[in-house]
């Protein structure tokens, strides 16, 4: 399925991906910039498995999908994948494929309205995510809006001649923090009170 709309701060937003959106995906996908710690870097997208992956996910009864916008422009995606609706547990994920625009908070933002999402919305009890250990920026992003590491898992993957150990992560619903929680749940009429 697709995500519905979600308006953060800082010109972020999250947004069900257009067709359009599907083919920066896969463009991204082949960089080298965006790839370093994210995805296998080859695969074939003609535009006919290209509509098929979007149809795919908008049919799937196990996994949400965003855009993530920034200043209303297309910057990469963002989900819960792999749902298990008996455990509610659920793998997340984020990428971003605009790498002139890393740093600016977006994947902070993106990870808080996504998080309040699964837990406000969709029931979960657990949430968890692999990360390349030096892939700081992943972590912290997931980290400020309740994840914790668990464990790490040495020489996990190989990429560009390296071993590369993972962070592994976890969140539940009492670990986000409750200033953060976005509207619509948050109920500003009780604020400053
Ligand atoms: C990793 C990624 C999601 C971070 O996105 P971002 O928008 O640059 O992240 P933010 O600006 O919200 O930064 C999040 C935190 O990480 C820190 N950070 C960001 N990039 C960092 C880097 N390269 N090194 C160290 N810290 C970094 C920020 O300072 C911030 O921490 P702070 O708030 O405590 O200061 C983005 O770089 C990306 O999508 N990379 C390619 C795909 C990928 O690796 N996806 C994740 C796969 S698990």
């Amino acid at each position: 399925m697709f995500g519905p709309r979600l308006d953060g701060g800082n010109g972020t937003t999250l947004r069900p991906p257009t067709r359009e959106d599907y083919d920066l995906f896969g463009r991204w996908q082949l960089m080298p910039e965006v790839t370093r710690f994210w995805g296998p870097r080859y695969g074939t997208q003609t535009p006919a498995e290209i509509e098929e992956r979007m149809k795919k996910d908008g049919e799937s009864q196990t996994a949400f999908l965003w855009s993530i916008a920034y200043q209303d422009e297309t910057v990469g995606f963002t989900g819960v994948f792999g749902i298990d609706w008996v455990s509610r547990d659920a793998e997340t994920g984020i990428f971003i494929g605009r790498h002139d625009l890393y740093g600016k908070g977006i994947a902070s933002e993106a990870v808080r309205l996504r998080m309040a999402y699964i837990w406000n919305e969709l029931g979960l009890h657990r949430t968890h995510n692999w990360i390349a250990l030096p892939n700081r920026g992943s972590w912290r992003a997931n980290q400020k809006s309740g994840y914790a590491q668990i464990g790490t898992y040495p020489r996990s993957w190989y990429r560009s001649g390296e071993w590369v150990d993972e962070w592994l992560g976890e969140a539940f619903p009492h670990t986000f923090p409750n200033e953060k929680l976005p509207p619509p749940w948050r109920d500003e009429s009780s604020r400053g009170k």
